[in-house]
C-alpha cells in the first residue's frame, strides 16, 4: 500500500487507498508487479518508437530493457509505452507530415498517465523532434536516448554512407558510369547493422541537437547502435532520469534560449541537416523560447564546420565516435567561446563540465578551428523578393562557385511535373539554369517532402556536371548535398512569390549577401499575383485535412498552430 511520503505526480494514481487507488494498482499488478513498487517511488515512462516498419529504430525494444535496468537500480518504476513511429524510408507521403501527430501522441500519453519523468527512445529522423516536442509541451523531467547510427557501409573496399551515396550512385547510373548490377549490390552493403543513417543526416543531426540542447548524456549522438557502450548509455540514462525526478529537473530548466543557441552553433560545426532548423524552431515554440530564422543566421555566420562527415565531407558517424564524438566538438566550441559553457544539462552539470575531459583523437575527422572544412558553415538564411520570410541553404554541402549565381529559371509546378519532364532530352536546360520547384511546402505537398534536392537532368549529368542551383519550398534529406535553397517562405501553396516564378525568369542568388532575388518587376509580380490560383493537393480528409488547415510555415517550425506552447503536466480529474 502507498506510504506517507508520496510526493510525485504518479501519487494521483497510486497514492490513494480509495477505490481509484485500488483500480490503478490492481490492474497494473496483472503484469506481475509486487505491491511495494507503488510505495511512492518515481514512475518513469519509457516512450518507445520501436517498430519493424521503422528499420532505424527496430532495435529499441532491447535498448528499452537497458533503460529499465537503470531505472530499477536507481529505485524507480519503469513503464514502457509505444507511440507512433515515423520511419523515414517507408512512410508516405512523407514522415514529416506525421511529426506533429506523433508529438500529440507523446504529449497526451505522458499527461494522461501516471508518469513522473520520461525517457525518449528515438533515432530515425522525425522520431527525435516529435518526442521532444510532445514532452516539452508537458514539461516533466525528460532524457533522450537515441538508437545510435549504423556501422559504416562498406562497398568495393570503400566506406559508403546512408542516403548520401544513394543519391550519388543514382546519378552515376543515370550518367552511365555505374551499372545496374553494381547499384543493386551496393544496396546490401550500405545498411549492415542496426541503427539509423550513419551520415550526418537528420537522424545524426537531431541526436546531436538533443545532446547539445542538454537533453541527453554526453556521447548519445555518436555511439554506434551495436556498440556495447550504447547499452551502457541507456542504462545510465535510466538511472539518471530517476534522479532528475527527485531533483525536479524539468525540461524548461534546460531548454532556455542559451541551449538553443548552443545547438545552432553545434549544427554549424557539424555541417548538420537543414531539417534541424524547422525542428528546433518547433521545439522552442513548445517550451516558450523565442527563436527565429534570424537566430540561425546570426549564430551560423561565424561558425566554422569542423567535422568532416558526409554529406559535407568524407567520413561517417563511426569514425566520428572513434575521433572523440560530440564532446570533443563541444569542448572546442566552448574554448572558442562559441557555446555557452554554463548551460545546464540532464547530468545536472553544465555542458562545459560534461565535456571537460573530452579529447580529439583524429584531427582529420574533427578538424581544428584553424583549419575548418568550411569557414562559415552555419545554415545561411536568404531573403529577398522571392523569399520575404526567409529560405535556407547549407553552405557546407554547396558548391562554392554556385553560391553567387544568376540563372534562367526552369520551373516545375509540382514534383510530379518535375518527374514527367526531367528526363526529356528536349527540356531546355543547362547547368547555368536555376531549377525551381513549387508547391512542395508544408501545405502544398502536404508535409513538406524531402524533394528539394531534385536530381539533375541526365543530359547535364552526362557532361560530368554534378550540381546546379535548385530552389523550392520543400525540404531535403539531411544526407543530401548541393547548392540547394530550401524552405522558401511563404510557400507557393500559401501564395508566396515562389508561386509567381515563370519559365525564363532570371533569379539571382548571393549567399554571402544572404540575397535571393527574382529579377521581375514589382508591377509584373502584382499582375501575376492577381491571376494566381492555389495548387492544393488532394488529401484524404482526416488528419491530413486538419494538418493543412493548421500547419504554420517552415519559418515558424511547421507546427500545428494550436499545439504551440507548453500546456504542462497538470493531472486531470479522477476517472472512476
Ligand atoms: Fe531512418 Fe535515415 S532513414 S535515419
Amino acid at each position: 500500500m502507498p506510504n506517507e511520503k508520496q510526493k510525485y505526480r504518479s501519487a494521483a494514481w497510486f497514492g490513494n487507498n480509495n477505490k481509484d487507488g485500488f483500480i490503478h494498482r490492481s490492474w497494473m499488478k496483472n503484469q506481475g508487479l509486487p505491491a511495494d513498487v507503488f510505495d511512492g517511488r518515481p514512475v518513469i515512462g519509457i516512450c518507445n518508437t520501436w517498430s519493424e516498419l521503422t528499420p532505424c529504430n527496430a532495435h529499441l525494444r532491447e535498448l528499452a530493457e537497458r533503460v529499465k535496468r537503470g531505472v530499477w537500480e536507481a529505485g524507480g518504476l519503469p513503464l514502457e509505452f509505444p507511440v507512433m513511429s515515423t520511419g523515414e524510408s517507408n512512410l508516405r507521403p512523407t514522415a514529416m507530415l506525421f511529426r506533429n501527430l506523433v508529438s500529440m501522441d507523446v504529449e497526451e500519453s505522458i499527461r494522461g498517465n501516471p508518469i513522473d519523468g520520461v525517457v525518449l527512445l528515438c533515432g530515425c529522423d522525425k522520431t527525435t523532434p516529435s518526442l521532444i516536442m510532445g514532452a516539452a509541451s508537458c514539461d516533466l523531467p525528460a532524457i533522450v536516448v537515441s538508437g545510435g547510427p549504423m556501422l559504416n557501409g562498406k562497398f568495393h573496399g570503400k566506406d559508403i554512407g546512408s542516403g548520401t551515396d544513394v543519391w550519388r550512385f543514382s546519378e552515376e547510373v543515370k550518367a552511365g558510369t555505374m551499372s545496374q548490377a553494381e547499384f543493386a549490390e551496393a544496396e546490401s552493403c550500405m545498411s549492415r547493422s542496426a541503427g539509423h543513417c550513419m551520415t550526418m543526416g537528420t537522424a545524426s543531426t537531431m541526436g546531436a541537437m538533443a545532446e547539445s540542447l542538454g537533453l541527453a548524456l554526453p556521447n548519445n549522438s555518436a555511439i554506434p547502435a551495436v556498440d556495447s557502450r550504447r547499452s551502457v548509455l541507456a542504462q545510465l540514462s535510466g538511472r539518471r532520469i530517476v534522479e532528475m525526478v527527485r531533483e525536479e529537473l524539468t525540461m524548461s530548466k534546460i531548454l532556455v534560449k542559451e541551449a538553443f543557441e548552443n545547438a545552432i552553433r553545434v549544427n554549424g560545426a557539424l555541417g548538420g541537416s537543414t531539417n534541424a532548423v524547422i525542428h528546433l524552431l518547433a521545439i522552442a515554440g513548445r517550451i516558450g523560447v523565442p527563436l527565429s530564422l534570424d537566430d540561425w543566421d546570426r549564430l551560423g555566420r561565424d561558425t566554422p564546420t569542423v567535422v568532416d562527415l558526409k554529406p559535407s565531407g568524407r567520413f561517417l558517424m563511426e569514425d566520428f565516435f572513434y575521433a572523440g564524438g560530440l564532446p570533443a566538438v563541444i569542448k572546442m566550441l566552448v574554448e572558442n567561446r562559441l557555446v555557452h559553457g554554463a548551460a545546464l544539462t540532464v547530468t545536472g552539470k553544465s555542458i562545459a563540465e560534461n565535456c571537460s575531459d573530452a579529447s580529439n583523437w583524429n584531427t582529420e575527422v574533427i578538424r581544428p578551428m584553424s583549419h575548418p572544412l568550411v569557414e562559415h558553415g552555419g545554415v545561411a538564411v536568404l531573403r529577398g523578393n522571392l523569399a520575404p520570410d526567409g529560405a535556407v541553404l547549407k553552405p557546407s554541402a554547396a558548391t562554392p562557385a554556385l553560391m553567387k549565381h544568376r540563372g534562367r529559371a526552369v520551373v516545375f509546378e509540382t514534383i510530379e511535373r518535375y518527374r514527367e519532364r526531367i528526363n526529356d532530352p528536349d527540356l531546355d536546360i543547362d547547368e547555368s539554369c536555376v531549377m525551381v520547384l513549387q508547391n512542395c511546402g508544408p501545405k502544398g505537398y502536404p508535409g513538406m517532402a524531402e524533394v528539394g534536392n531534385m536530381g539533375l537532368p541526365p543530359k547535364v549529368l552526362a557532361r560530368g556536371i554534378r550540381d546546379m542551383v535548385r530552389i523550392s519550398d520543400a525540404r531535403m534529406s539531411g544526407t543530401a548535398y548541393g547548392t540547394v535553397v530550401l524552405h522558401v517562405c511563404p510557400e507557393a501553396a500559401a501564395g508566396g512569390p515562389l508561386a509567381l516564378v515563370r519559365e525564363g525568369d532570371f533569379i539571382e542568388i548571393d549567399v554571402e549577401q544572404r540575397r535571393l532575388h527574382l529579377d521581375v518587376s514589382d508591377g509584373e509580380l502584382r499582375r501575376r499575383a492577381a491571376s494566381w490560383r492555389p495548387v492544393l493537393p488532394v488529401v484524404n480528409g482526416g488528419y491530413q485535412q486538419m494538418y493543412i488547415q493548421h500547419v504554420t510555415q517552415a519559418s515558424e517550425g511547421a507546427d500545428l498552430d494550436f499545439l504551440i506552447g507548453c500546456r504542462g503536466s497538470r493531472v486531470e480529474r479522477e476517472s472512476h
